[in-house]
């Protein structure tokens, strides 16, 4: 299949350039484009067929569900179980939507089990980015979209990598720039009793207590443990990760250079290409192969935006042993942790 590669300046948006990837979308076919959190796989969430092309292209498992995407909150409405919305996901639309917030609700009955992986409940985001809001309006679909990478490796933030992981694999993808956020979005179940954070994301749980109250939120209990089991599908898989073996090191900073430093020379000793992810502060110090600047500490925003291309940039540098610094799993460190963690299939070493 050809992959057709259009640019849109999200800035400047003219209606004509998102003529043929809506069409395409309507006819049941495959667009990948920005959202603010990562670049998305797009097909027709109500459509069976579309949903199972996703799973096909981005060699996904299909037990894995799909979040749609919507472009007004009347959707959410539409896409509910009897039209019924909870309560707390009103408050949390009216609040961070369009935004980084999916939220999982009781699905109404055409919502296609071949799109929620045979749950009974729907994932829905509203973004904010104004290609994909755009995009949505203009087809007049429901956009099912996960993250547009092959299944397992890191997510998407500019379009090359999109290009680099489903060129040939899918219609069209929507070249839109690089991403705002990095990190997908923060996922809240409200099909239960007590609000859930089922993925941790850039709306942190702090936030999302100030809208609901504090104490009416909770961390998914099977997040918090190496053992335990998420209860997103897509959590449990190893994910995000690179090719190397990477590791994360965490401790005082002098302490951390230090072993770095020591485990990058005996990796190197024994013959293996060595990668080292840091801070703009700490880059200096290091010796190894590959030491790549991950943003500035103080300014986690800008660690979220680059994590995914650097763990990509690791693969392309040939990266066999990685150790990256840690971060405080505060915030929006917490995002950040989760995703590194996985990536390292959770393997922590302490200076
Ligand atoms: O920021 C994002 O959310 C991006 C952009 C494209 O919007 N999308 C994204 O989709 O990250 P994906 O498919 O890579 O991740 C969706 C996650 C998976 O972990 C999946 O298991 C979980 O959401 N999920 C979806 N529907 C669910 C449901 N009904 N119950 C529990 N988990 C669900
Ligand atoms: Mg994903």
């Amino acid at each position: 299949m050809e992959t057709r590669v259009v640019k849109i300046d999200p800035n400047r948006i003219e209606k004509d350039e998102l003529k043929e990837a809506a069409k395409i979308l309507r006819n049941g076919g495959l667009v990948a484009f920005p959202t603010e959190t990562v670049y998305g796989l797009g097909g027709d969430g109500l459509l069976p067929e579309a949903s199972k092309k996703i799973y096909e292209a981005k060699g996904r498992p299909s037990d894995n569900p799909l979040i749609i995407h919507i472009a007004e909150t009347e959707d959410l409405r539409r896409l509910s179980k009897d039209g019924n919305v909870p309560p707390e996901a009103k408050l949390l639309a009216e609040k961070y939507w369009p935004g980084p917030l999916t939220m999982i609700v009781e699905k109404a009955d055409d919502v296609p089990y071949e799109t929620t992986g045979g749950l009974d409940t729907v994932a829905v985001r509203m973004p904010s980015h104004p290609v994909a809001r755009a995009l949505i309006k203009e087809s007049g679909v429901l956009i099912a979209a996960p993250s547009a990478n092959m299944s397992g490796r890191p997510s998407p933030t500019e379009a090359s990598h999109v290009i680099e992981d489903l060129s040939g694999r899918i219609d069209c993808i929507i070249d839109g720039g690089s991403v705002e956020i990095g990190l997908e979005s923060t996922i809240i179940d409200l099909s239960e009793d007590i609000p859930t954070v089922l993925r941790p994301g850039y709306i942190t749980i702090e936030d999302l207590e100030e809208t609901l109250g504090k104490g009416r939120v909770r961390m998914d209990p099977g997040l918090m443990t190496e053992e335990g089991r998420p209860k997103a599908p897509g959590m449990r898989y190893r994910h995000y990760a690179p090719k190397g073996e990477l590791s994360i090191v965490e401790g005082g900073r002098e302490q951390v250079i230090k072993k770095i430093n020591d485990l990058a020379a005996e990796a190197k000793n024994a013959g293996k290409r060595t990668g080292v992810i840091a801070c703009i502060d700490t880059a200096k110090e290091y010796e190894a192969d590959i030491v790549l600047t991950i943003g500035n500490r103080e300014d986690e925003e800008s660690i979220a935006r680059n994590l995914y291309r650097i763990l990509r940039e690791m693969d392309e540098d040939g990266a066999e042993v990685i150790y990256s610094e840690g971060f405080d799993e505060i915030h929006l460190g917490n995002a950040i942790m989760n995703r590194l963690l996985k990536a390292a299939g959770h393997h922590k070493i302490l200076a």
